[in-house]
């Protein structure tokens, strides 16, 4: 690479760190990374929360980590962000002061409210307008929370001394402390988005208590955003040419805007995406917008609450790393073993709240390898009962596209082939959500185009279906008879 090239700046803000990426602006290859852990805590079972000014302090010092090596950070002619969604933070415009906790999108202290909304009615409204079924995922009822917490009269609020946001939200305005703004394809899983006008919807801001004057300005994708500052090295004034949602990130890094592409990003849960699926009742689904770069490109998508989530807990119970976990059970099969992982309930497709976790077919002769086994099937089998539906919803799907942490191993990806019977697809690159928000980037500033993102190589191993439809109808058939039983009154 010449140093000379213009380089583009990608930031994904995740849950468990913030990984930076900078990128050549001639041809996306990745020259330098940076990462910074950021943690979390959870005061009370159920509720999980993150410091918004630690998540900025994460942001500097990834961007700082990947910046390090760079002679001349004038080089960099913009900025592509991926965030984390749903999560919600609370701050006061005069000082830029977080008011309270960012609380999570983990979080699961409004799903009482949630109950209480349900039996209204209120459901098919929320469904209709945002695209997404009432559950305490989604940013509204933490809104309210946040609200009744520290502006119970919403005086505040009305005055225009408070401001709501998502994390995009909150980090743009680290840039820029007077604009308040958001990016569509976050903002619409706020569940206060209206997904077909693409505006707030005055309806659901009633029904969920939040005044239109806390909430940001919807952007599109590509902006207009404020431009940067306080990244140092980088001089302020670097422009912020994209912003995504971390999972549509991933998606647009697959080439997502193709039809027929279906991905599946494995996290701490997992989000399994497609674009397209019209206005069709998949109610196992949600519909949000992806990213708006010129139009608006609606999605299907599927959010499956605890996949890698189940093995880091399993290996925290059982005081060893996931890592050593994996390597441990080997190839073990399960041996009847299920795990129903419905920690804080279960997501898509089946939104069942009240789900309970449950092991079933424990046998005197189970060992840690059977559970292990079991936990790693669970992933698969939940991935694909969402492929199915995204099937449902958008016409076959051939092979799912994997990328995530959890991908790196093989026996899931095995598994999820072979469980799913299509061929899935491992991205060769760990961090595509900030690889996403550096093409988004480039789109938006001009760099390359579309056509130069599908003619550039993407390397992805394949994996093919090694076992039979009879077994597969088999075995999902006892993950789903596991998976009524976690369900409330089941006998
Ligand atoms: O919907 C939540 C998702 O955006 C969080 O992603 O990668 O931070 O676990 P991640």
């Amino acid at each position: 690479m010449a140093d000379t090239d213009p380089l583009v700046l990608a930031v994904d803000q995740g849950t468990s760190s913030t990984k930076a990426l900078l990128v050549s602006g001639r041809d996306g290859r990745v020259v330098a990374r940076g990462v910074a852990p950021l943690g979390e805590s959870q005061p009370r079972p159920g509720w999980v929360e993150q410091s918004a000014e630690e998540l900025w302090q994460s942001v500097r010092a990834a961007v700082r980590a990947c910046l390090a090596g760079l002679d001349d950070p004038g080089r960099v002619a913009g900025i592509g962000l991926s965030t984390q969604r749903e999560s919600m933070v609370l701050w006061e415009r005069a000082t830029g002061r977080p008011v309270g906790p960012l609380v999570s999108w983990q979080d699961q202290r409004t799903a009482g409210q949630c109950r209480e909304l349900a039996a209204t009615g209120a459901g098919e409204l929320v469904r209709a307008r945002s695209g997404m079924p009432l559950d305490p995922m989604f940013s509204a009822l933490k809104a309210r929370w946040l609200l009744d917490e520290y502006d119970p009269g919403r005086t505040r609020g009305r005055a225009g001394e408070l401001c709501l946001g998502t994390v995009d939200s909150w980090l743009l305005s680290r840039f820029a402390p007077d604009d308040h703004v958001v990016e569509v394809g976050n903002a619409s899983r706020t569940q206060l988005l209206n997904v077909a006008t693409q505006t707030w919807d005055p309806d659901l801001l009633d029904l969920f208590g939040v005044p239109a004057g806390v909430l940001p300005q919807v952007a599109a994708s590509s902006g207009p955003f404020p431009a940067a500052r306080g990244l140092d090295p980088l001089p302020d004034g670097v422009p912020v040419l994209a912003v995504l949602g971390d999972s549509h990130a991933a998606m647009f890094a697959h080439g997502g805007w193709r039809p027929g592409v279906v991905k599946a990003t494995y996290g701490t849960g997992s989000s399994v995406m497609a674009i397209g699926g019209g206005t069709g009742d998949s109610p196992g689904l949600c519909r949000s917008v992806a990213w708006d770069l010129g139009r608006p490109m609606l999605a299907v998508e599927g959010n499956i609450r605890a996949t890698g989530r189940t093995l880091s807990w399993l290996a925290d119970l059982f005081g060893v790393t996931p890592e050593a976990l994996l390597a441990e059970a080997g190839d073990t099969p399960p041996d009847g073993v299920h795990f129903v992982p419905a920690f804080g309930g279960l997501g898509a497709p089946w939104w069942e709240p009240d789900a309970v976790a449950l092991l079933s077919g424990l046998t005197l002769g189970t060992r840690r390898g059977q559970i292990v086994a079991a936990a790693l099937e669970s992933v698969a089998f939940q991935v694909e009962d969402v492929v199915a539906e995204v099937e449902r919803a958008t016409g076959e799907v051939r092979v799912l596209m994997a990328d995530g942490g959890l991908t790196r191993n093989d026996r899931l990806m095995r598994l999820q082939a072979g469980l799913s019977g299509r061929t899935v697809a491992r991205s060769g690159e760990h961090d595509l959500s900030a690889l996403g928000a550096a093409d988004a980037a480039g789109v938006a500033g001009g760099l390359w185009t579309f056509d130069d993102l599908e003619a550039r190589p993407r390397p992805a191993e394949e994996f093919a279906p090694s076992i039979g439809a009879e077994e597969r109808r088999a075995r999902r058939a006892a993950w789903h008879e596991a998976i009524r039983r976690s369900r409330p009154g089941a006998s």
